[in-house]
This record gives structure tokens, sequence and C-alpha cells, in this order.
């Protein structure tokens, strides 16, 4: 069984994703992670961004490998250097490249083969499982989403305003709305759930039953 949860930065999609897959003891498969991965593998490297084909082979190069909660890029955990702010800038720059996203659709895929999962990210519900059978598309007021970022980034000792954060933010927002290859929007069939009062644990409980009430075990 898959369940698909997208959204925008900072809906709590990450957070509720992991809750509600060990509630329902499925995998859970952060795809965002998979993004900031293949720019940080980028930035490492140099590559200008905007170069199709260099950041396409960079990602039809890489292995990405989730274990126990942490990315693994060859060898190399890199689960604390993706978080920062020039990868998530990047992030949504590699993201609107089609070699990139053709790579990471077909990994994303093989894992739903193999396990059920909840899985979160921009384009689950609508391009790469179609046929889930529970999906969701949180949201929030954007003051809430930059107030989210902004307490993750203090938590790791990085404080930034929330001007800029909301500037930030609404940049990223437009790449991912605008960009041609599977752009951020809600499947025709999913459930939209704004996220603004809520706590996330709340959120969880809440699709859980959600979960249960579309497909009784
Ligand atoms: O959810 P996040 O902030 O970690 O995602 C990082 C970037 O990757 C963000 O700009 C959106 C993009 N992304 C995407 O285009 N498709 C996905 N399935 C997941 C993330």
């Amino acid at each position: 069984m898959i369940v698909t949860i997208d959204g925008p930065a900072g809906t709590g999609k990450s957070t509720v994703a992991r809750m509600l897959a060990e509630r329902l003891g499925f995998e859970f498969l952060n795809t965002g992670a998979m993004y900031r991965a293949v720019a940080y593998a980028c930035l490492q490297r140099h590559l200008d961004l905007s170069n199709e084909t260099s950041v396409g082979e960079v990602a039809n190069s890489l292995e990405i490998l989730f274990s126990r909660n942490r990315l693994l890029l060859g060898n190399d955990d890199v689960t604390d250097s993706i978080r920062g702010q020039e990868v998530t800038q990047s992030a949504s720059i590699v993201a609107a490249n089609p070699i990139v996203r053709m790579r990471l659709v077909e990994m994303q895929r093989l894992v739903g083969r193999e396990t059920s999962l909840v899985t979160e990210g921009r384009d689950q519900g609508t391009t790469v499982f179609p046929d889930a059978e529970c999906k969701f598309f949180l949201t929030a007021s954007p003051q809430e989403r930059a107030r989210r970022r902004q307490r993750e980034l203090e938590e790791k000792g990085d404080f930034i305003s929330l001007e800029d954060l909301m500037e930030q933010q609404e940049l990223r927002d437009r790449r991912d709305e605008t960009r041609l290859c599977s752009p951020l929007k809600p499947a025709p069939n999913a459930m939209i759930i704004d996220t603004t009062e809520m706590t996330l644990s709340h959120v969880a409980s809440y699709l859980e039953q959600l979960v249960q009430r579309a497909c009784p075990a």
C-alpha cells in the first residue's frame, strides 16, 4: 500500500510522514532529501546548476541510499550536510531538471514496488504514484511555514529573519509550482489538509484515521 503526502515546504510533511509510517508500520521515503543530495553533490563539484546535462550526469551517477533514517551518498553520511541554506536553495534549481527528475522518480518507484510506503514530496500523488491508495496534500499559511523553518534552523544554531525566510520561501514555491516537469500541485483525488493551527502529532493521528477509514485492514 502506498500513502502519498505532498505539499510545499514547512507544512510538516516530513515529520508527519515519518510519524504516520511508524504508526502504520510502513517504510518512510523522504524524496526532498534525494533532490537535496543531488544538489549537494553538484555543489561539491562546483558545477553550474543551470547546466542541465552535467547536473543530469551527476544525478545518474550517484548512489543514494537511506539507512536507518540516515541518507548515504556512496559511503558518505550527508544527512546533516543537506539541511543548510545553500543546499536548500540549490535543491529547488536541480529539482526543475528533467534528467534529475527522471532518475529520482525511477528510484522512488523501485522502493514503492518492494514495500508499503508513506512517501512525501511534491509529485508523489501526481506523477510518481498516481495509483496510490491514499493521497494527502498538506498546506499552511506562509507565515507559519516560515516560522517552522526558522525554528528548524535555530535548532542547528542558524538565525535568519522571518522576512528573509518568507522571501526565499516564495521564490522556491514559485519555482516548484511553475516548472514544466511535475510542478507542485495536489492530485485531483488528494485530501487537502491545512496544518496551520494543528500540531504535527495531531496531523499524524488525523491522517492515520483517514488511512484506516479509506483502507480498513
Ligand atoms: O521537501 P524539501 O524542502 O526537502 O525539498 C527540497 C527541494 O526538492 C524543494 O525545492 C522541492 C524539491 N522536491 C521536488 O521537486 N519533488 C519532490 N518529490 C521532493 C522535493
